[in-house]
């Protein structure tokens, strides 16, 4: 079996500066704050070009603690723009607020945020927009950023799957108020558990985020005001540190086996692969291709040993969870097509030219089976 990601596969290739990281963790008990929660805040800010980091216990409280900083509690009827392909906490983020979600559709080359489409769903009532930097690509960020503007409205920037993507040079969180990024364990940085950090250009708004985060503590028993628990843990922090040191080469390795792919499948009939936009650095979080038949085709590639799998085969607009919303598969064509015929293909660092080959020798005898 060909895995559509092989943590174990890291693990063992780092196994002993993990192994390292981790004791030294334990062994001084540093598992609330403590010198590795600061340095990955450090480390990771630097990174991500500059700025300041707030880490918290997940991605979807980093985006809905931002919001909720930037914008102030919502009553449920103010709107944020942002799309129905995602993840669902994309979604559940922007409830958590008090905000009322709006979907646009998705350009259907890059399967981010349609500019048009946001452009025309502004109204009186919207307050914010999420885009999200889906499968490793940054949306088009200058044109997020011009229709903002032109609104005076705030850009929170959903990046759990785009850790070092750019557009036109700049990473996420370098144009907007603030990006939020996940590490939940398969993501390109990503923790053996949880976790989540929030990165903006703005001092006052990270620290005000590390602040709510922990109690709002003044000092140990002393609380400015009523926040919450949404810490990363230090066992998690020390992980990540390792990793950032990694996610350079890791992501090179991505790009080179999104590369490969590229080659392999290239003269494959029924297989459209995926576009890396001239403005983007494409981290490949996931490699996805579209297929007909894709039910059929997955089915024969998992019954074949390749692990592929679908992000994701429900549009939020079309979740029962957003019933309530009111929306109709058809409201957004291009994301409803989008879901019924993708497939994200194994794809992680340590993949191996020869399980390449294999992954791209069962895709062409699925969709021609
Ligand atoms: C696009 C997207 N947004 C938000 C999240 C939420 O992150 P977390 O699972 O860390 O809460 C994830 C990842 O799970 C995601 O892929």
């Amino acid at each position: 079996m060909i895995p559509l990601v092989d943590l174990k596969a890291q693990y063992q290739a780092h196994k002993d500066e993990f192994d390292r990281a981790l004791f030294d963790c334990i062994g001084n008990t540093r598992f609330i704050g403590g010198a590795d929660h600061a340095g990955f805040e450090t480390e990771l800010a630097e990174f991500l070009g500059g700025g300041h980091v707030a880490l918290t216990s997940c991605g979807t409280h980093a985006l809905a603690l931002t919001l909720s900083e930037l914008l102030g509690p919502g009553n449920g009827t103010e709107e944020v723009i942002t799309v129905s392909h995602t993840f669902i906490a994309t979604v559940e983020a922007i409830v958590l607020a008090g905000y009322k979600p709006v979907f646009v559709d998705i350009d259907p080359v890059t399967y981010c945020m349609d500019v048009g489409a946001l452009a025309a769903a502004v109204t009186a009532r919207t307050r914010a927009i999420m885009p999200v930097h889906l499968y490793g690509q940054m949306a088009d960020m200058d044109g997020i950023m011009a229709v903002a503007q032109r609104h005076g409205l705030v850009v929170v920037e959903d990046a759990a799957q785009a850790h070092g993507a750019a557009w036109n040079g700049k990473q996420a969180g370098l144009t907007s108020h603030a990006a939020c990024v996940s590490f939940s364990p398969a993501k390109n940085l990503g923790a053996w558990g949880d976790g989540g950090a929030v990165f903006t250009r703005d001092g006052d708004l990270a620290a005000k985020l590390r602040k709510t985060v922990d109690h709002a503590r003044l000092s140990k028993y002393e609380h400015g005001y009523l926040a919450t628990n949404s810490r990363l843990d230090g066992l998690q922090a020390a992980i990540l540190r390792v990793k950032l040191r990694h996610l350079p080469v890791w992501t090179r390795a991505r790009q080179e086996r999104a590369d490969w792919y590229r080659d392999l499948l290239a003269d494959c009939d029924g297989v459209q692969l995926p576009v890396c936009a001239e403005a983007a650095v494409h981290v490949y979080h996931l490699f996805v291709i579209q297929v007909d038949r894709r039910d059929e085709v997955l089915k024969t590639l998992n019954h074949n040993g390749v692990g592929a799998g679908i992000h994701y085969p429900i549009p939020a607009h079309e979740q029962p969870a957003c019933r309530h919303l009111g929306y109709a598969a058809g409201d957004l064509p291009v994301t409803h097509e989008v879901s019924q015929r993708i497939i994200s293909l194994p794809l992680f660092p340590e993949l191996s030219r020869d399980q390449a080959e294999t992954v791209a020798r069962a895709v062409r005898s699925a969709v021609t089976a």
